[in-house]
């Protein structure tokens, strides 16, 4: 099967190896030429310099990346999503499957990759939408180690489609879900926590806070897909505390190292620009923070997150202000 990538960064090509390795010819789109010619001339995967399967051929023309195959996977970072699929709407004659793996909610609306495909791109030409999500890091996957990741459609047998398609007995395992909004509220928002986790790491603390802030945030995340219209079990998943666990905890983390550095002294905008991928996380604490305040959630840790990234408040401050609120049960929900 023909299969089309937009977005060849550290996640799209990774991903592309897998289709590749389960026997799908894979075409990339990407506006990086030296991503291109890496892949078509070395076979190297752009960020991480191992080999790819030599059948991956990459792209910088969108119309051809589109024609290729009747599955775009979507992988550009969120902010661009937008854009991106206005160019595929100008190129696009016939129906798409479409599949979002990229994790973010866009800045200025907050709007979902499933809103954004359903406003650009003309109805006659989507088969269908799946949202593709789970705890997993390229730098992991691109070794072929062992990682779940769920699909999610409000048709069944899409996402079971792209189960198919994605999954492999050796290392990539994929399950079925029909929360759409479930699995990519969760894959967003936990960009916020891990943030906020890999504060509490820079500033010195320990364990004893990473495991505070991800049962806490979980909390939070569950509250946030449930005011969404999500369910509260998909943010007890692979996509909502699966991911977060991964995502709060791991160097490999870009959400995570902004926030270290924060809690390490740098401001939020030098952090950002200090890591050369897109930090998905402060526009997830900035979204988080206005939907809490549209639904009247009970939100600590984005509430304060938003703080300090607002530069309203410093990160020291922040702990002692968690820490001195009022003590009370312990609810899950
Ligand atoms: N890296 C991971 O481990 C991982 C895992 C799961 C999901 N994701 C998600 O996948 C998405 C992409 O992440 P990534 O790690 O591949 O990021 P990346 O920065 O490595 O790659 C993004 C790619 O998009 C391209 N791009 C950027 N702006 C563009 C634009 N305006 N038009 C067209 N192309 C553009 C870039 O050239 C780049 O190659 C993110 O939403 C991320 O959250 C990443």
């Amino acid at each position: 099967m023909n299969i089309s990538i937009i977005g060849g960064g550290a996640w799209g090509t990774t991903l592309a190896q897998a289709l590749s390795d389960n026997g799908n010819k894979v075409l990339i789109r990407d506006i990086n030429e030296d991503f291109i010619k890496k892949i078509n001339n070395e076979h190297l995967h752009p960020f991480f310099d191992i080999k790819i399967p030599e059948s991956i051929k990459a792209t910088s023309r969108l119309g051809e990346a589109v024609a290729f195959s009747d599955i775009i996977v979507l992988c550009v970072p969120t902010k661009a999503m937008r854009k991106v699929l206005t160019d595929i709407a100008f190129a696009i004659t016939t129906k798409k499957l479409f599949v979002n793996v990229s994790k973010g909610i866009e800045p200025d609306t907050s709007k979902r990759v499933s809103e954004i495909v359903e406003e650009v791109i003309d109805k006659k030409y989507i088969k269908g939408y799946v949202a593709l999500s789970g705890p997993s890091h390229a730098e992991e996957l691109i070794l072929r180690k062992a990682t779940a990741l769920v699909s999610a459609s409000k048709d069944e047998e899409l996402a079971k489609e792209v189960q198919k398609i994605f999954s492999n007995e050796k290392y990539l395992r994929v399950y079925t879900s029909d929360d759409v909004i479930g699995v990519e509220t969760g894959g967003a928002i936990k960009n916020a926590i891990a943030i906020v986790s890999g504060v509490a790491n820079g500033m010195g603390l320990g364990e004893n806070a990473r495991a505070l802030l991800i049962t806490r945030g979980i909390k939070e995340i569950v509250s946030i897909v449930v005011a969404l219209g999500g369910k509260m079990e998909t943010a007890y998943g692979l996509s909502g505390i699966g991911d977060l666990i991964v995502t709060a905890s791991s160097m490999n983390s870009r959400n995570f190292q902004c926030g270290l550095k924060i809690g390490q002294g740098m401001s939020v905008d030098e952090a950002t620009n200090s890591i050369a991928q897109s930090v998905e996380g402060i526009r997830a604490i900035i979204a988080g923070h206005e939907i809490g305040i549209k639904y009247k959630l009970d939100l600590p840790i984005i509430d304060t997150a938003y703080r300090v990234v607002n530069n309203e408040l410093n990160a020291k401050d922040a702990l002692q202000e968690l820490l001195s609120r009022s003590l009370k049960e312990e609810h899950y929900w």
